[in-house]
């Protein structure tokens, strides 16, 4: 009898399962009724006195041995399982990934580009007083180029309002920081206008500010060029029209030549091939001594764009609606960027 039980026990210890089913078979085999255990404790009623001892220890060590091998077997069974429902190796849904808008990937290209120019960004409120969206911008109340803006009052307090450009920023940085001043103000901006295709109440804008001793309008208009060329290509041609801004003088609009080639660009360019980009101009003295710097001693440069405007000529997206509507479908194309 101990010799068939040691045979036994070996079988036992060299149990290794593959499945659960056979952890199953293994446990019957041994534990149930007519089973392998219950069978050698009915041989072990025939023995005599001095055997039983022994092999009642034997056949109750083997038990044991059934029960933890069905136990251990069960556990790491279970282990194995949970580590094959957590693939590693199992490709990424592509399709799940969220992207940029693109109105903040041409922001962040726009920053990019002044800031290898040595641009800082500053940052202002977007509820402003109107000293800093107006007055200190050479706009003194009841002048009627208030109007080029249309401007959003806050309650019936007309001096708390949203700003309309992020000049505004420029005036507190000026207010704060001595020349040389070399920053941009990207924001969002607010104007009560009707929403079409070409406007909308809320945009976003990048204006730079260059204040130092000595800073003529050829050094602004060799900054355009480097822009132009950075954002739409190396062989982007600019042209600036003289204009009018309160702020600045002169003042002037800067256009990219888009070409005649398409329909499209007869269009868009409504004929002349032209289109505008952004306004600038040489900053007013006045504006500089209204917050504070010296227009005797320095000069500067500011321009301001439309970050919508620019991202629509560089992806050939006619309608501005689609950058606030975030249709999944309009986001998604890019996604690559
Ligand atoms: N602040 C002007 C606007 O919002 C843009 C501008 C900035 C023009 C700086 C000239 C100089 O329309």
């Amino acid at each position: 009898m101990l010799e068939k039980i040691a045979v036994l026990i070996k079988e036992i210890e060299s149990f290794s399962p593959k499945s659960k089913d056979e952890i199953d078979d293994f446990r019957l085999k041994f534990l149930k009724k007519k089973g392998v255990v219950n069978s050698l404790f009915n041989d072990f009623k025939q023995l005599g006195d001095t055997e039983k001892k022994e092999a009642g220890k034997a056949i109750n060590n083997l038990k044991k041995l059934v029960e933890e091998q069905v136990a251990e077997h069960t556990k790491s069974f279970v282990v194995e399982k949970e580590e094959v429902k957590i693939d590693l190796s199992r490709p990424v849904n592509l399709e799940s990934l969220g992207s940029k808008h693109p109105i903040s990937i041409v922001r962040n290209e726009i920053i990019n580009i002044f800031a290898s120019l040595g641009f800082y960004i500053s940052e202002g409120p977007e509820i402003e007083d109107d000293w800093h969206n107006f007055s200190a911008l050479n706009l003194p109340e009841e002048h009627p180029a208030r109007d080029m803006q249309d401007t959003f009052f806050i309650q019936t307090n007309p001096d708390v309002l949203l700003r309309t450009h992020t000049s505004s920023v420029q005036v507190r940085h000026m207010e704060k920081n001595k020349p040389p001043i070399r920053t941009i103000s990207p924001g969002r901006v607010y104007r009560n206008e009707a929403i079409s295709s070409r406007a909308h109440c809320i945009f976003h804008q990048v204006e730079g500010l260059y204040i130092a001793e000595g800073v003529s309008f050829a050094d602004l208009k060799q900054l355009l060029l480097y822009f132009a060329q950075e954002m739409f290509g190396e062989k982007t041609k600019i042209r600036l029209r003289p204009s009018f801004f309160p702020f600045t003088e002169p003042s002037a609009e800067v256009d990219i030549y888009w070409g005649l080639e398409t329909e499209s660009d007869h269009r868009i360019t409504k004929g002349t091939g032209w289109l505008e980009i952004l306004g600038c101009g040489m900053v007013d003295p006045a504006v500089l001594e209204n917050c504070g710097i010296d227009s005797k001693k320095y000069s500067g440069y500011a321009f301001g764009m439309g970050i919508e405007r620019i991202a629509m000529l560089k992806y050939g997206v006619d309608d501005l609606r689609l950058f606030f509507e975030n249709d999944i479908r309009f986001l998604k194309q890019f996604s690559s960027l």
